[in-house]
């Protein structure tokens, strides 16, 4: 299979790296690059020089991938992820999953900038993934499935790892950060959403609306990944009362954001 023998290629070339089994995957999302400050940095690979991995196209992602440590725990980060607004496939922008969990990963963390539907969102918050609606147009498990990715038919009763959000809800507590939680829908983007699309979103049950996380997540859960994913809100979708929103300001709250979540982040990784 055509995907396996690209995975073990990925693998090959970052096990050309000295550098032990990392334990954590991170992936960081529009303007949320701090926590590599958090990372006793041992290398720094561009995407495009490991084999089959797409290149970054939005500005705002760094486009590395990070082998280091966060205290003692070895982690291997993302800066900067694929979307499938950028025009790769589903397989493609999830492909980084695939080889860092057969890199040996026991645990995935992600972030990302999201708009705020719940009223109760303001920008800056930091909300924890409780459950997503998947929204977007194709799927990342589409086409044959390999037994060595785990089922043809994942349960998805409990996407987002409850261990893990505890570790998180422990540690935003003990750095007096407030982590709310919530539901995320993911859409194709690359607009942003009409007052009657807010409207509609919410109405289904979203408390937060991207163009991330969830293809990641449903193969973290085929692989039977724990994952858990913190969004940001850079904006709040307030059909009855929206203004204009552009993508400066959208990682410009991102980036205030950044450090707490960074902070919190680090805390969890560093005790694994
Ligand atoms: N909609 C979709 N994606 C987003 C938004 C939004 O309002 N804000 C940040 N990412």
């Amino acid at each position: 299979m055509e995907l396996l023998q690209q995975i073990a290629d990925a693998k090959a070339y970052l096990q050309s790296f000295p550098f032990e089994q990392a334990r954590a995957g991170i992936v960081l999302g529009t303007g949320l690059g701090e926590l590599i400050n958090h990372i006793k940095i041992a290398h720094s690979i561009p995407y495009h020089q490991i084999p089959h991995f797409p290149e970054s196209t939005v500005e705002s992602h760094k486009g590395h991938l990070v082998l280091g440590h966060i205290g003692q725990t070895p982690v291997m980060a993302m800066q900067g992820r694929f979307h499938y607004y950028e025009g790769y496939t589903m397989q493609q922008i999830t492909f980084p999953v695939r080889v860092m969990h057969a890199m040996g990963i026991r645990q995935l963390l992600l972030s990302n900038a999201a708009g705020g539907m719940n009223p109760g969102f303001k920008k800056g918050d930091l909300v924890l993934l409780d459950d997503h609606i998947n929204m977007q147009p194709e799927n990342p498990l589409r086409g044959l499935n390999s037994p060595a990715f785990g089922p043809r038919f994942p349960d998805m009763s409990r996407p987002y790892d409850p261990v893990l959000g505890q570790q998180l809800a422990a540690a935003a507590k003990a750095q007096g950060s407030a982590l709310k939680s919530g539901i995320y829908v993911s859409v194709m983007g690359p607009n942003l959403e009409t007052r009657a699309e807010y409207r509609f979103l919410r109405m289904a049950g979203a408390d937060l609306v991207g163009m991330s996380t969830v293809p990641e997540v449903i193969v973290a859960n085929q692989l039977q990944l724990p994952c858990a994913a913190v969004s940001v809100v850079t904006d709040e979708c307030d059909p009855d009362n929206l203004h204009p929103v552009s993508i400066e300001e959208i990682i410009a709250v991102a980036a205030s954001a950044d450090k707490k979540l960074s902070d919190i982040f680090a805390a969890v990784i560093a005790g694994l």
